[in-house]
């Protein structure tokens, strides 16, 4: 059987979405003019090169498949993601693919949807306090968090060394139930040889509450990482490693590093999302790692899953088996506050300057004109 792909052209040079390898747009199932639906993709913020990435390329996917889209950016205002909701279950469309800025502050509006019969997919982040969301795709944010932290053991020797060394952790937004996973599947990885001693947290600062960082922002992990070296590293205290939960906080705090630092060793800068800017950090040694994921796969089980569920289907497990990447099917981990929510959760890739290559090959990526950094196909 021939695998689902993501298809790197489809954003890049407005070709159609190819499925299932096919050379040709899968219309095999397009709905014809008259009862053509409306999918309504609600996304965080367009500022973000991710979530940009993310809108256009499943606002490509589903006009290719035959579908009408109605793609919204809320400026990371939780408020005005609302009423952007509200705006689409007013205008009935037949199916709702949200990424939340804040998960918390959607249930109202969703019961709305709910009575309306309108399908609900959780796009990347949870959608809490709600039944009426059906499905959610997402990478393993967990498997994030332990990716960072076992990089950050094997680069420091952490299981043969005694140390200690120093380190810090910077948190993503405390509205975004990623976040608490990110940090948790780096902490708890950690933990033994934080209490062991072996490394050791000048801050203080061990729970996710008071390293979060407000709306994932550049400026405030900055910030933030100015204040924890004024207070703890100001006298040329070595500042061993940084775990940050994303690219944009990893900026930051590289940018924080860069003029508030006065250790002589340059610390492990770890992030997440393979954004331009922090690849080229990693090529110029500013930045560790980056954990990769690859938003087209993402969108493209996202697709895969809204279409069955436009077709009137009920996705499984068995779905997983379809796609070219590994894909897993959890009706465990993910719990809402009010169900476990059936989620496919795709698998997340260490990137370092070592394996840059990696990212070509998805074909998103190219490397410049000196073949030293990445820049995105366009
Ligand atoms: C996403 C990350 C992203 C972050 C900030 C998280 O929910 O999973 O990929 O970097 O939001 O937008």
């Amino acid at each position: 059987m021939k695998k689902i792909v993501a298809s790197a052209m489809a954003i890049t040079m407005g070709l159609s979405l190819v499925s299932c390898g096919s050379e040709k747009p899968d219309t095999n199932n397009a709905p014809t003019s008259s009862q053509k639906k409306t999918v309504g993709i609600s996304m965080p913020a367009q500022e973000l090169e991710r979530w940009n990435n993310d809108g256009e390329y499943l606002k490509s996917q589903f006009e290719a498949a035959g579908y009408d889209v109605e793609l919204v950016y809320a400026g990371n205002n939780s408020s005005r993601q609302n009423n952007d909701i509200m705006g689409m279950i007013a205008d009935n469309v037949d199916l709702l693919l949200i990424a939340a800025v804040d998960g918390t502050t959607l249930s109202t509006t969703l019961e709305d949807a709910k009575n309306k019969n309108i399908s609900v997919v959780s796009y990347d982040r949870l959608i809490m306090n709600t039944d009426a969301i059906t499905y959610y795709v997402s990478y393993d944010n967990y498997l994030v968090g332990k990716l960072q932290a076992q990089f950050l053991r094997d680069q420091l020797s952490l299981e043969t060394t005694a140390g200690p060394y120093n380190i810090e952790f910077v948190a993503g937004d405390a509205g975004d139930n990623n976040a608490k996973y990110f940090f948790n599947g780096a902490y708890e990885t950690l933990k033994d040889y934080i209490e062991a001693g072996k490394l050791v947290v000048p801050s203080g600062m061990t729970t996710f509450e008071r390293v979060a960082t407000p709306d994932w922002a550049v400026d405030e992990a900055e910030k933030n990482m100015k204040t924890t070296l004024k207070s703890c590293y100001a006298d040329g205290e070595t500042l061993d490693a940084v775990i940050c939960a994303n690219d944009s906080t990893a900026l930051g705090v590289t940018k924080a590093i860069a003029s508030n630092y006065t250790g002589e060793k340059y610390p492990i800068i770890i992030g997440q999302d393979g954004d331009i800017e922090n690849l080229k950090n990693i090529v110029d040694g500013k930045q560790a790692m980056t954990v990769y994921k690859n938003v087209n796969d993402e969108a493209t089980v996202a697709f895969e899953v809204c279409k069955r569920v436009l077709q009137g289907e009920v996705p499984t497990g068995k779905l997983t088996s379809e796609f070219a990447v590994p894909v897993n099917f959890d009706s465990e981990t993910y719990e809402n506050g009010v169900k476990h929510v059936q989620s496919y959760l795709l698998v997340p890739e260490v990137v370092t300057k070592d394996n840059l290559q990696l990212m070509v090959n998805t074909g998103l990526y190219k490397w410049d004109d000196d073949n030293k950094y990445l820049e995105l196909v366009k």
